[in-house]
């Protein structure tokens, strides 16, 4: 049997909207005496994103960054024919708790893949940790994921919100020339990026100008809290946002004239990928920390970004490399995992090593979070493009 592709579809947040099962026949071949001989039984793999709200961009970049590898090693992970159950994030814990119980207890997921929100991620945390199933989170950064709560079964390929946040703060600190005002999006991950950014910032000398949250996934006028920025003084301005608050944030930062005199900085989400594309000349000079970029000048991130772009027609994001992490130590894992259990699971992910991914080499730290080189992007126009690129790397913080 071929290619088998069913698809369900739902449009309600935090429902099983995709059955993918890829290329070949699960739990069995024919020979070629025609004869029926046995194969590795196929393995569900529950791919939880947001196909809807504020962050639907970033779920499609992980699902096609996942399917990317999977496309790459013949729909195969651990020697095993992969089905694909894809269940909507939404915007928060609401829907994505109940989609991602769905998976495991109904679709029978042997493990969930996914997840951008940090809300989601540690409203997911218990859940996991008592049905000893593997969550292997692919982007939410909630700080306690990988620390205070962390669990057995709870691993990550993507970043943790302090870390990617605070290796930006002894830079910007030397760099602006007065005072820094914060601004985020109000929930987990932006309380924790402005906390991780704070704390290297001042320890390095850096003073803050003002402190302000805006309402998470409503916030489409920043007027109000651009104005309360040009009062306040600040001399460059600290920010997280990720997905289509991103690009409203940027441009109107630049329209309302702050761009021009006071410098703007960010976790590498504010101009990531497709928000990027829709800044435009906007971002030009908005320099920002990440663990990734287009731009990164190694033969493996070149490869990689040729291909892909010959995939998708378009460049890989953060996102994508991340869910495309996720599936190769899934991969390494699931070859050491022959009953494809929890703790077989999560003992073979302990011994994946170093990942040879398009971001650099990473591993596994003793906390389950990605030990990873952070870069310093600014955004700069060719006048053709506009494009991340590397001005160096930052000490992580540990
Ligand atoms: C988070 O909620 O952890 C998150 C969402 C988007 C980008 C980065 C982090």
């Amino acid at each position: 049997m071929g290619v088998l592709s069913v698809i369900r579809h739902s449009l309600r947040p935090g429902t099983a909207v995709v059955l993918l099962a890829l290329s070949g026949c699960a739990g069995s071949s024919l020979n070629q005496s025609g004869g029926e001989q046995p194969t590795a039984t196929a393995v569900k793999i529950g791919l939880l994103v947001p196909l809807s709200g504020v962050y639907a961009p970033l779920g499609e970049d992980m699902r096609n960054g996942f399917q990317f590898y999977l496309d790459q090693h013949s729909g195969k992970l651990g020697g095993r024919t992969v089905e694909i159950v894809a269940a909507d994030e939404g915007e928060g814990p609401q829907t994505g708790v109940p989609a991602a119980q769905k998976l495991v207890t109904q679709d029978q997921a042997t493990a969930v893949v996914g997840v951008v929100n940090s809300a989601t991620a540690l409203g997911l945390r218990n859940f996991f940790h008592e049905s000893k199933k593997l969550l292997l989170i692919a982007n939410a950064g909630a700080d306690a994921i990988t620390g205070a709560q962390k669990s057995d079964y709870v691993w990550r390929t993507s970043f943790s919100n302090g870390k990617v946040a605070a290796a930006l703060g002894p830079a910007v600190a030397k760099e602006a020339d007065g005072g820094v005002y914060l601004i985020a999006a109000d929930y987990a991950a932006g309380k924790e990026m402005i906390a991780g950014f704070r704390k290297t910032f001042e320890a390095a000398g850096g003073k803050v100008a003002g402190e302000k949250y805006t309402p998470f996934g409503k916030t489409q006028d920043f007027q109000p809290f651009l104005s309360a920025i040009r009062g306040s003084g600040a001399k460059a301005v600290y920010s997280f946002y990720a997905g289509a608050e991103a690009v409203s944030f940027v441009k109107q930062y630049r329209q309302f004239g702050l761009a021009d005199n006071t410098p703007l900085y960010g976790t590498g989400f504010l101009t990531e990928g497709g928000v990027l594309d829709a800044q435009g000349e906007a971002a030009v000079g908005v320099k920002t920390s990440l663990h990734y970029s287009t731009e990164l000048d190694t033969p493996r991130n070149k490869e990689f970004v040729a291909a892909f772009r010959k995939a998708y027609n378009e460049a890989p994001t953060v996102y994508a490399v991340q869910a495309y992490d996720a599936a190769a130590v899934l991969d390494k894992a699931l070859a050491n995992a022959p009953g494809g259990t929890g703790d077989e699971l999560v003992k073979a992910l302990g011994g994946v090593g170093p990942v040879d991914s398009p971001r650099g080499q990473w591993s596994f730290d003793a906390n389950h979070d990605p030990q990873q080189t952070y870069y310093l992007r600014e955004v700069k126009s060719s006048g053709e493009a506009v494009v991340n690129a590397v001005a160096g790397q930052l000490s992580a913080a540990q």
